[in-house]
């Protein structure tokens, strides 16, 4: 396997068949929310149609399809995992059940679940529910001892007491406050438009890197898309692995990372 590297293909194929097995400290996976072509379709909605917050084919599955997805891939981690890995999940308040059940089915821990409240979250249009500004990161391992550097993570805090000091975690609990990501961090095409939709933030990777791994250990990315784990994984000198399997993605990634050479595609 190699090192620092986008495999182009299926991650639940790549876990099983490329990734050396019990070799990997930190995984940070970023699935499908299962979102796309449903949410806000409404059927009596005279504003112009129905409004989509994400249609992406990638994203979209049959719920028995994404149950299935979700236990393949999360079974793949788990064979390649470090006995004392992490896992952290992005998700929302749409498959967070099912990543739970799933991961607690083959037999993972929770840890944590970190509540990042995104300050410039999508507007209410309809008014009918509250307004989702939340998204989640759930933190399982798979057996004990796992890395936590509480010290570095007090550091990340960006409350200090009154003479600057690092203060305890009582006030940086599992909450982080991040905007979605925009400015100069988002990778836009010729024309301005962001050329992902679900591109995570800097600071949110900072945060679980730091948190959950040690210099130059591996961070590997199954849902790779605009390579931000490995941004963030080579600023703090990790070695990464992404796997991504829409081809477009793994250019830009590779552009962002600055690797001249085009990833294999290791597998049909
Ligand atoms: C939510 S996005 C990840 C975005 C990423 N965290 C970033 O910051 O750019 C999920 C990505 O997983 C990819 N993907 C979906 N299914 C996949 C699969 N079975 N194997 C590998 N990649 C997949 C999609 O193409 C998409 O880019």
């Amino acid at each position: 396997m190699k090192k620092n590297f986008i495999y182009n293909g299926d991650c639940i194929e790549i876990l099983q068949n490329v990734i050396d097995k019990n070799s990997i400290p930190l995984v940070y996976a970023d699935p499908p929310y299962n979102l796309s072509g449903k949410s806000l379709d409404l059927p009596n909605n005279k504003t112009g149609g129905a409004f989509y917050k994400m249609n992406e084919k990638w994203d979209t599955y049959d719920y028995p399809d994404y149950l299935d997805f979700t236990e393949r891939w999360l079974f793949g981690i788990q064979k390649v995992l470090l006995p004392n890995g992490s896992l952290y999940i992005s998700c929302t308040q749409h498959n967070i059940a099912e990543i739970i059940f799933t991961a607690k089915k083959l037999g993972y821990k929770l840890n944590n679940i970190i509540s990042w409240f995104k300050t410039n979250a999508m507007p209410n249009i309809t008014k009918r529910t509250y307004t989702h500004s939340t998204e989640f990161v759930c933190w399982l391992v798979k057996g004990s001892n796992w890395v936590f550097n509480y010290d570095e993570v007090k550091k990340f805090n960006p409350h200090k007491t009154l003479d600057g000091k690092n203060k305890q975690l009582r006030d940086f609990l599992d909450f982080i406050e991040l905007p979605i990501v925009q400015g100069n961090e988002r990778i836009r095409g010729s024309n301005g438009r962001a050329l992902h939709p679900t591109q995570k933030p800097e600071k949110l990777l900072e945060l679980i890197i730091k948190a959950s791994s040690r210099e130059s250990d591996l961070v590997l990315d199954p849902f790779f898309g605009t390579g931000t784990t490995g941004i963030v994984a080579q600023k703090l000198h990790r070695n990464w692995i992404g796997i991504e399997n829409n081809l477009e993605y793994v250019k830009i990634a590779n552009r962002r990372l600055n690797i001249k050479v085009e990833s294999e595609k290791c597998l049909k």
